[in-house]
């Protein structure tokens, strides 16, 4: 769907369909210039609507209205936003969403919108979220099906403007939602990808050509690159499968890493977790093809960190490997060195993804990092804590993790701070090598903050934050924009690692 600033009168333009948002209370108690308009050109039917108690404006409600020659546009829908003084960019997606999921259903091409009044947004920030919300919101995996849906999603777009004056900054705002919408997109492509297809190799090439796409510098290890730099931790969990492991670096501005501040990202590419000989139960192993949801976020979030051009050097690393069971694979009471020259006895070979991450964690310290996020599918245990409404953070540095909490509750990938209690280390202790990978039994408790007091002994940096989103990866079909059957992709991360990056490019 192309989307493009227009200055246009809404009463008087041609279009299939015209797009319009109204707060409740209707057009007394919130009134809007440009709904006000619209509703004059059609004689009063959206007032009349409003009276007869058919539309009151409530969030995700709509009405659809037939113009019948009184005003150009073939089609009027009008979105209801709620209460306007609960209105934020996140209601704006929203009902962006919603409305252009409508003119899909209406097979109209032609899309014409105009932007809601607000007292606390300014057009740029509302036109991005209605761009990143609508194409969000039109986001389908086909995949593998040989049957697919006529209705195609609209082509054109245009964002209906009374006069020139921010009509650049409105441009500005339509690409900027676009980027983050695609970031996105890309990493729930990845992540409903089935797993025999998406391998560690896969996820490479896709990393590859989104690189070459955007221009992001990209290297690709291979096991015998990943041997040479003595990452035994990340090749544990790869030797029992077929598919061979991959680290993959991908690099924004890697020639200016000199003048530029660096922040680095890391996310876990487990492409299927069976649990190794920790072996999962028949249910518990359904949906492990989104184990690779925190590689998806950074492949994702570089795309957009790419696209909005950021001033800042910034890494994205993502070790993958494939979690199987074999003649090869590893087992639990194995001991394993992490390129830091820690020795890792194997509790459990579920507790995969902590060793991935450890890793990457160290390679990431030659970066010398401003800070580094990693993001991961970690825990069950954040599932139970937290449940699927928001991702937990973990860290070194409260200021950091206070910066990721505010970027979240704006992309509406909200965190909550979670502790990493000495206590927990208590669990970790063995008796044949420095750390053990799990708790075992007695370390269920707090299972999620004893994997991030795991990492932690792989930092080696002051300024770290960990996410744990193993509860927000999968779709609960509660938000417009997150379209799908309930389990598949929401693409959880992408958005807010690229708002936090851009956040610190603004404060760098
Ligand atoms: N990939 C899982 C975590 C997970 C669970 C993600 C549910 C999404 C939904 C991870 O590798 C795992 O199996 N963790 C174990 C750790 C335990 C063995 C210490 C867990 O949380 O049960
Ligand atoms: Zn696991
Ligand atoms: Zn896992």
């Amino acid at each position: 769907m192309d989307m493009r600033a227009v200055v246009a009168p809404a009463a008087t333009y041609e279009t299939e369909l015209l797009v319009v948002y109204s707060f409740e209370g209707g057009m007394a108690a919130a009134p809007n210039a440009a709904v006000r308009a619209i509703d004059e050109a059609l004689n009063g039917a959206i007032a009349e609507l409003v009276a007869a108690g058919d539309f009151a404006g409530k969030m995700g409600t709509m009405a659809l209205l037939y113009p019948r020659g009184a005003m150009p546009a073939q089609r009027v829908i009008v979105v209801g936003l709620g209460d306007s003084e609960a209105f934020t960019v996140d209601v704006m997606r929203r009902a962006a969403a919603l409305g252009l999921q409508r003119a899909r259903e209406l097979n109209a091409k032609r899309v014409a919108t105009i932007l809601p009044d607000s007292e606390h947004e300014t057009a740029p920030g509302l036109v991005q979220a209605l761009a990143e919300g609508g194409l969000l919101g039109l986001y389908r995996y086909v995949g593998y099906k040989s049957e697919v849906e006529a209705n195609h999603p609209p082509e054109q777009l245009d964002v209906l403007r009374t006069d020139e004056d921010d009509l650049d900054a409105v441009q500005s705002g339509i690409v900027a939602g676009r980027a983050f919408a695609e970031g996105a997109a890309l990493a729930r492509d990845l992540i409903n990808t089935p797993p025999n297809i998406c391998t560690p190799t896969y996820m490479a090439q896709q990393a590859q050509a989104m690189a070459t796409d955007v221009g992001l510098s990209c290297k690709i290890l291979e096991k015998q690159q990943i041997g040479a730099l003595k990452m035994g931790a990340l090749l544990a969990v790869a030797q029992g499968s077929d598919h061979p492991p991959r680290f993959i670096i991908l690099e924004h501005n890697a020639d200016r890493a000199d003048e530029l501040d660096t922040l680095v990202l890391v996310g876990k590419g487990v492409t299927f977790d069976t649990g190794g000989y920790s072996l999962k139960s028949r249910d518990g192993m359904v949906g492990m093809k989104a184990d690779m949801g925190g590689a998806a976020a950074v492949i994702g979030a570089m795309r957009t960190i790419a696209q909005l051009n950021l001033a800042l050097h910034v890494v994205g690393l993502v070790p993958t490997a494939d979690n199987m069971v074999s003649g090869t694979a590893y087992r639990p009471q194995d001991v394993v060195l992490a390129s830091n020259g820690k020795s890792i006895e194997i509790i459990s070979t579920d507790a995969e993804g902590r060793l991935l991450l450890a890793d990457a964690l160290v390679y990431a310290k030659r970066y010398e990092p401003k800070a580094v996020v990693d993001i991961a599918t970690l825990t069950g245990g954040i599932v139970i804590g937290l449940g699927h409404p928001v991702a937990g953070v973990f860290g070194t540095d409260d200021g950091l993790i206070d910066e990721l909490c505010k970027v979240g509750a704006a992309t509406h990938e909200r965190l909550w701070h979670m502790p990493i209690f000495d206590e927990y280390g208590k669990s970790l202790e063995s008796d044949v090598a420095d750390t053990r990978n799990s708790g075992g039994e007695a370390g269920r408790a707090g299972s999620a903050g004893v994997a991030a007091y795991f990492l932690r002994q792989f930092v080696d940096y002051p300024r770290w934050a960990h996410i744990d989103i193993a509860g927000t990866m999968r779709n609960q079909g509660d938000t417009p924009y997150v379209p799908g059957k309930n389990g598949s992709a929401t693409g959880f991360g992408a958005r807010l690692l690229a708002a936090w990056a851009q956040q610190q490019s603004a404060t760098a």
